[in-house]
Protein backbone atom coordinates (compact mmCIF):
# COMPACT_ATOMS: atom_id res chain seq x y z
CA UNK A 1 0.00 0.00 0.00
CA UNK A 2 1.58 3.37 -1.18
CA UNK A 3 1.92 6.39 1.33
CA UNK A 4 1.83 9.36 -0.25
CA UNK A 5 4.38 12.21 1.43
CA UNK A 6 1.05 14.08 2.12
CA UNK A 7 -0.38 11.16 3.88
CA UNK A 8 2.73 10.80 5.98
CA UNK A 9 3.67 14.05 7.40
CA UNK A 10 0.09 14.77 8.56
CA UNK A 11 0.63 11.30 10.01
CA UNK A 12 4.07 12.67 11.90
CA UNK A 13 2.14 15.78 12.42
CA UNK A 14 -0.74 14.49 14.16
CA UNK A 15 1.86 13.05 16.98
CA UNK A 16 2.28 16.50 18.37
CA UNK A 17 -1.42 17.58 19.39
CA UNK A 18 -0.40 21.30 19.32
CA UNK A 19 0.79 20.94 15.79
CA UNK A 20 -1.32 23.04 13.07
CA UNK A 21 -0.05 20.85 9.83
CA UNK A 22 1.11 24.11 8.25
CA UNK A 23 4.80 22.31 8.20
CA UNK A 24 3.19 19.73 5.96
CA UNK A 25 1.52 22.41 3.39
CA UNK A 26 4.73 24.07 3.35
CA UNK A 27 6.34 20.46 1.98
CA UNK A 28 3.15 19.36 -0.17
CA UNK A 29 4.27 23.12 -1.71
CA UNK A 30 7.72 22.27 -2.36
CA UNK A 31 7.17 18.92 -3.77
CA UNK A 32 5.09 20.19 -6.13
CA UNK A 33 7.57 23.11 -7.29
CA UNK A 34 10.13 19.88 -7.22
CA UNK A 35 7.53 18.19 -9.67
CA UNK A 36 7.64 21.11 -12.00
CA UNK A 37 11.05 21.66 -12.14
CA UNK A 38 11.32 17.40 -12.65
CA UNK A 39 9.00 17.99 -15.83
CA UNK A 40 11.29 20.15 -17.33
CA UNK A 41 14.47 18.31 -16.05
CA UNK A 42 12.95 15.05 -18.11
CA UNK A 43 12.81 16.88 -21.25
CA UNK A 44 16.25 18.27 -21.13
CA UNK A 45 17.24 18.08 -24.61
CA UNK A 46 13.89 17.68 -26.14
CA UNK A 47 12.59 21.32 -25.33
CA UNK A 48 15.22 24.39 -25.41
CA UNK A 49 15.90 24.28 -21.66
CA UNK A 50 19.67 23.34 -22.02
CA UNK A 51 22.02 25.77 -22.11
CA UNK A 52 23.47 29.07 -20.43
CA UNK A 53 21.27 31.68 -19.65
CA UNK A 54 23.34 33.92 -20.35
CA UNK A 55 23.76 36.21 -16.98
CA UNK A 56 25.87 35.83 -13.39
CA UNK A 57 24.09 35.40 -10.20
CA UNK A 58 25.35 37.09 -7.17
CA UNK A 59 28.05 34.65 -6.68
CA UNK A 60 29.77 35.83 -10.32
CA UNK A 61 28.35 32.38 -11.66
CA UNK A 62 27.27 31.40 -14.88
CA UNK A 63 23.15 30.72 -14.76
CA UNK A 64 22.08 27.61 -16.78
CA UNK A 65 18.12 28.17 -17.89
CA UNK A 66 17.31 25.39 -15.61
CA UNK A 67 19.04 27.36 -12.61
CA UNK A 68 16.34 30.32 -13.88
CA UNK A 69 13.49 27.81 -14.38
CA UNK A 70 14.23 26.38 -11.44
CA UNK A 71 14.37 29.23 -9.12
CA UNK A 72 11.52 31.50 -10.49
CA UNK A 73 9.31 28.10 -10.17
CA UNK A 74 9.73 27.88 -6.60
CA UNK A 75 9.35 31.36 -6.11
CA UNK A 76 6.26 31.38 -7.45
CA UNK A 77 4.89 28.36 -5.84
CA UNK A 78 6.20 29.69 -2.39
CA UNK A 79 4.15 33.35 -3.38
CA UNK A 80 1.30 31.25 -3.64
CA UNK A 81 1.63 29.38 -0.36
CA UNK A 82 -0.30 30.85 2.62
CA UNK A 83 2.72 29.27 4.82
CA UNK A 84 5.83 30.99 3.71
CA UNK A 85 6.48 34.81 4.17
CA UNK A 86 9.80 35.09 2.18
CA UNK A 87 12.17 33.13 0.45
CA UNK A 88 15.84 34.07 -0.26
CA UNK A 89 17.67 31.84 -3.40
CA UNK A 90 21.20 31.59 -4.14
CA UNK A 91 20.18 32.77 -7.65
CA UNK A 92 18.77 35.84 -6.09
CA UNK A 93 21.04 39.05 -4.74
CA UNK A 94 18.87 39.64 -1.34
CA UNK A 95 16.02 38.05 0.33
CA UNK A 96 12.42 38.03 -1.13
CA UNK A 97 9.30 39.05 1.36
CA UNK A 98 6.14 38.33 0.25
CA UNK A 99 4.30 41.35 0.94
CA UNK A 100 0.44 40.49 0.33
CA UNK A 101 -1.94 39.95 3.10
CA UNK A 102 -1.59 36.39 3.32
CA UNK A 103 2.39 35.85 3.23
CA UNK A 104 2.49 37.96 5.48
CA UNK A 105 0.68 36.46 7.99
CA UNK A 106 3.07 33.29 7.79
CA UNK A 107 5.08 31.70 10.05
CA UNK A 108 8.19 29.84 8.15
CA UNK A 109 10.78 31.20 5.63
CA UNK A 110 12.16 28.97 3.07
CA UNK A 111 15.83 29.40 1.66
CA UNK A 112 16.90 27.25 -1.36
CA UNK A 113 19.28 26.28 -4.08
CA UNK A 114 17.01 25.46 -6.65
CA UNK A 115 19.16 24.01 -8.83
CA UNK A 116 21.86 21.96 -7.39
CA UNK A 117 24.81 20.77 -10.05
CA UNK A 118 24.33 22.93 -12.45
CA UNK A 119 27.58 21.96 -14.30
CA UNK A 120 25.66 18.22 -14.65
CA UNK A 121 22.72 19.56 -16.37
CA UNK A 122 24.16 19.25 -20.19
CA UNK A 123 25.73 15.86 -19.11
CA UNK A 124 22.51 13.93 -18.23
CA UNK A 125 23.79 13.61 -14.64
CA UNK A 126 22.11 13.99 -11.51
CA UNK A 127 21.04 17.26 -10.12
CA UNK A 128 18.47 18.40 -7.26
CA UNK A 129 17.06 21.34 -5.23
CA UNK A 130 17.89 22.08 -1.59
CA UNK A 131 15.92 23.18 0.76
CA UNK A 132 15.91 24.55 4.51
CA UNK A 133 13.18 25.97 6.54
CA UNK A 134 13.16 28.16 9.37
CA UNK A 135 10.17 30.02 12.31
CA UNK A 136 10.73 34.10 11.30
CA UNK A 137 11.86 35.49 13.66
CA UNK A 138 10.58 38.49 12.57
CA UNK A 139 6.79 39.47 13.83
CA UNK A 140 4.03 37.80 12.28
CA UNK A 141 1.68 39.99 10.37
CA UNK A 142 4.71 42.16 9.20
CA UNK A 143 6.86 41.35 6.08
CA UNK A 144 9.98 38.82 6.74
CA UNK A 145 13.24 40.12 7.00
CA UNK A 146 16.86 39.57 6.77
CA UNK A 147 17.51 38.44 10.25
CA UNK A 148 14.68 35.57 9.70
CA UNK A 149 16.83 34.28 6.90
CA UNK A 150 20.89 34.25 8.86
CA UNK A 151 19.18 32.31 11.52
CA UNK A 152 22.00 28.92 12.72
CA UNK A 153 21.08 26.17 10.99
CA UNK A 154 19.92 24.37 14.51
CA UNK A 155 16.96 26.99 13.98
CA UNK A 156 15.95 24.79 10.83
CA UNK A 157 12.50 23.56 11.52
CA UNK A 158 13.22 20.94 8.24
CA UNK A 159 15.48 20.69 5.29
CA UNK A 160 15.59 18.73 2.33
CA UNK A 161 16.45 18.23 -1.23
CA UNK A 162 14.36 16.86 -4.28
CA UNK A 163 17.20 14.34 -6.43
CA UNK A 164 16.51 14.34 -10.01
CA UNK A 165 18.55 11.18 -10.72
CA UNK A 166 17.89 7.59 -11.92
CA UNK A 167 14.45 8.23 -10.26
CA UNK A 168 13.12 11.30 -8.69
CA UNK A 169 13.17 11.41 -5.05
CA UNK A 170 12.13 14.14 -2.34
CA UNK A 171 14.33 13.27 0.99
CA UNK A 172 13.52 15.65 4.26
CA UNK A 173 14.39 15.60 7.73
CA UNK A 174 12.60 17.23 10.90
CA UNK A 175 14.22 16.36 14.78
CA UNK A 176 12.08 13.11 14.10
CA UNK A 177 14.20 11.38 11.30
CA UNK A 178 14.72 11.27 7.73
CA UNK A 179 12.52 9.94 5.35
CA UNK A 180 12.65 9.83 1.52
CA UNK A 181 10.16 9.54 -1.01
CA UNK A 182 10.37 8.41 -4.63
CA UNK A 183 8.21 10.29 -7.49
CA UNK A 184 5.79 7.54 -8.53
CA UNK A 185 5.07 9.22 -12.31
CA UNK A 186 2.29 7.26 -13.00
CA UNK A 187 -0.21 8.91 -9.91
CA UNK A 188 2.45 11.86 -9.70
CA UNK A 189 2.95 11.55 -6.09
CA UNK A 190 6.00 11.48 -4.41
CA UNK A 191 5.49 7.97 -1.71
CA UNK A 192 7.62 6.65 1.12
CA UNK A 193 10.11 4.25 -0.22
CA UNK A 194 13.12 5.15 2.30
CA UNK A 195 11.58 5.32 5.87
CA UNK A 196 14.03 6.47 8.57
CA UNK A 197 17.48 6.92 6.84
CA UNK A 198 20.19 6.42 8.75
CA UNK A 199 23.66 7.14 7.28
CA UNK A 200 25.87 4.18 8.28
CA UNK A 201 28.18 5.34 11.45
CA UNK A 202 31.69 3.79 9.08
CA UNK A 203 31.73 3.84 5.58
CA UNK A 204 34.38 3.67 2.92
CA UNK A 205 33.71 6.15 0.36
CA UNK A 206 35.48 9.62 0.28
CA UNK A 207 34.14 12.12 -2.13
CA UNK A 208 36.51 15.24 -2.55
CA UNK A 209 37.22 17.15 -6.04
CA UNK A 210 40.72 15.92 -5.43
CA UNK A 211 41.73 18.19 -8.79
CA UNK A 212 42.02 20.89 -5.74
CA UNK A 213 44.47 18.84 -3.99
CA UNK A 214 47.46 21.21 -4.66
CA UNK A 215 45.42 24.46 -2.94
CA UNK A 216 44.90 22.05 -0.35
CA UNK A 217 46.23 22.28 3.66
CA UNK A 218 48.50 20.46 5.00
CA UNK A 219 46.00 18.63 7.26
CA UNK A 220 43.64 18.07 4.35
CA UNK A 221 46.36 16.90 1.95
CA UNK A 222 47.54 14.42 4.76
CA UNK A 223 44.02 13.12 5.10
CA UNK A 224 43.38 12.75 1.28
CA UNK A 225 47.14 10.50 1.43
CA UNK A 226 45.22 8.74 3.91
CA UNK A 227 42.55 8.15 2.15
CA UNK A 228 44.57 7.24 -0.79
CA UNK A 229 47.22 4.38 0.55
CA UNK A 230 44.10 3.22 2.52
CA UNK A 231 44.21 0.53 0.27
CA UNK A 232 47.66 -0.49 0.87
CA UNK A 233 46.29 -1.67 4.08
CA UNK A 234 43.66 -4.71 4.80
CA UNK A 235 40.54 -3.61 6.40
CA UNK A 236 40.04 -0.35 5.21
CA UNK A 237 39.60 0.02 1.32
CA UNK A 238 38.82 3.58 0.96
CA UNK A 239 37.04 4.10 -2.53
CA UNK A 240 36.62 7.90 -4.39
CA UNK A 241 33.70 9.02 -6.08
CA UNK A 242 32.65 12.35 -7.23
CA UNK A 243 29.99 13.48 -8.84
CA UNK A 244 29.84 17.22 -8.81
CA UNK A 245 26.40 17.62 -7.56
CA UNK A 246 26.19 17.87 -4.03
CA UNK A 247 22.81 16.04 -3.93
CA UNK A 248 24.18 13.37 -5.67
CA UNK A 249 27.07 13.05 -3.65
CA UNK A 250 25.63 13.45 -0.28
CA UNK A 251 22.18 11.09 -1.20
CA UNK A 252 24.95 8.61 -2.08
CA UNK A 253 26.76 9.35 1.36
CA UNK A 254 23.49 9.54 3.26
CA UNK A 255 22.53 5.91 1.65
CA UNK A 256 25.59 3.84 1.91
CA UNK A 257 28.13 5.79 4.31
CA UNK A 258 31.09 7.91 3.49
CA UNK A 259 32.33 11.63 3.66
CA UNK A 260 31.65 14.45 1.26
CA UNK A 261 33.69 17.25 1.96
CA UNK A 262 34.33 20.62 0.22
CA UNK A 263 36.77 21.97 2.51
CA UNK A 264 38.65 26.21 2.42
CA UNK A 265 42.27 25.94 0.40
CA UNK A 266 44.75 28.41 0.05
CA UNK A 267 42.63 30.40 -2.63
CA UNK A 268 39.20 30.09 -1.03
CA UNK A 269 39.68 29.24 2.53
CA UNK A 270 35.82 29.09 2.80
CA UNK A 271 35.65 26.64 0.30
CA UNK A 272 32.58 27.14 -2.44
CA UNK A 273 29.62 26.01 -0.84
CA UNK A 274 27.04 28.17 0.79
CA UNK A 275 25.88 27.73 4.32
CA UNK A 276 22.63 28.52 4.02
CA UNK A 277 21.72 26.88 0.71
CA UNK A 278 23.92 23.97 1.24
CA UNK A 279 25.77 22.91 4.28
CA UNK A 280 22.86 23.73 7.19
CA UNK A 281 19.92 21.55 4.73
CA UNK A 282 22.60 19.19 3.99
CA UNK A 283 24.05 18.88 7.87
CA UNK A 284 20.41 18.66 9.15
CA UNK A 285 19.74 15.53 7.04
CA UNK A 286 22.93 14.51 8.05
CA UNK A 287 22.47 14.45 12.25
CA UNK A 288 18.63 13.39 11.91
CA UNK A 289 20.04 10.44 10.50
CA UNK A 290 23.05 9.75 12.88
CA UNK A 291 25.91 11.11 11.09
CA UNK A 292 28.04 14.25 11.15
CA UNK A 293 28.66 18.04 9.86
CA UNK A 294 31.91 20.18 10.57
CA UNK A 295 33.13 23.19 9.32
CA UNK A 296 36.80 21.53 10.03
CA UNK A 297 36.56 22.91 13.29
CA UNK A 298 33.04 23.38 14.67
CA UNK A 299 29.48 21.89 14.02
CA UNK A 300 27.98 23.32 10.81
CA UNK A 301 24.54 24.01 12.31
CA UNK A 302 26.09 26.16 14.89
CA UNK A 303 27.99 28.70 12.40
CA UNK A 304 25.84 32.06 12.83
CA UNK A 305 25.71 33.38 9.54
CA UNK A 306 26.50 36.85 9.30
CA UNK A 307 25.65 37.18 5.40
CA UNK A 308 22.74 35.70 2.93
CA UNK A 309 25.84 33.98 0.62
CA UNK A 310 28.19 33.11 2.62
CA UNK A 311 30.35 30.19 1.94
CA UNK A 312 31.32 27.24 4.42
CA UNK A 313 33.80 24.36 4.16
CA UNK A 314 32.55 21.40 4.82
CA UNK A 315 32.90 17.59 5.99
CA UNK A 316 30.16 15.82 6.65
CA UNK A 317 28.39 12.25 6.01
CA UNK A 318 29.61 9.01 8.35
CA UNK A 319 30.23 10.23 12.13
CA UNK A 320 33.11 7.84 12.28
CA UNK A 321 35.01 8.78 8.79
CA UNK A 322 34.17 12.89 10.01
CA UNK A 323 35.51 12.34 13.32
CA UNK A 324 39.18 10.88 11.35
CA UNK A 325 39.15 13.58 8.86
CA UNK A 326 39.05 15.95 11.78
CA UNK A 327 42.24 14.48 13.23
CA UNK A 328 43.78 15.24 10.37
CA UNK A 329 42.54 18.99 9.48
CA UNK A 330 41.90 20.04 13.03
P1 LIG B 1 25.53 24.86 -7.97
O1 LIG B 1 25.29 24.09 -9.23
O2 LIG B 1 24.28 25.07 -7.17
O3 LIG B 1 26.33 26.12 -8.18
O4 LIG B 1 26.39 23.93 -6.99
C1 LIG B 1 27.54 23.29 -7.48
C2 LIG B 1 28.31 22.83 -6.32
C3 LIG B 1 27.91 21.48 -5.75
O5 LIG B 1 26.77 20.91 -6.28
C4 LIG B 1 29.10 20.61 -6.01
O6 LIG B 1 29.31 19.77 -4.92
C5 LIG B 1 30.23 21.57 -6.23
O7 LIG B 1 29.66 22.73 -6.70
C6 LIG B 1 31.24 21.08 -7.21
O8 LIG B 1 32.24 22.02 -7.31
P2 LIG B 1 33.64 21.71 -8.01
O9 LIG B 1 33.38 21.61 -9.46
O10 LIG B 1 34.50 22.89 -7.64
O11 LIG B 1 34.17 20.43 -7.42
MN1 LIG C 1 24.55 24.04 -5.33
MN1 LIG D 1 22.50 26.09 -7.72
Amino acid sequence: MLITMDEFTIQETRKFPQATGDLSALLRDIGLAGKIINNQVRKAGLVDILGKHGATNVQGEEQMKLDIFANETLIKILKSSSECAGIASEENDDHLPYEDAYSTQAKYVVLFDPLDGSSNIDVNASIGTIFAIYKRVSPVGTPCTQEDFLQPGNKQIAAGYIIYGSSTMMVYATRLGVNGFTLEPSIGEFCLSHPNMKCPENGNIYSINQGNSVKYSEGMLAYVNYCMESNKEEGRPYRQRYIGSMVADMHRTLIKGGIFIYPGDKSSPNGKLRLQYECNPMALIMEAAGGKSVDGANNTLEIVPTELHQRCPIFTGSKNMVKKAMEFVK
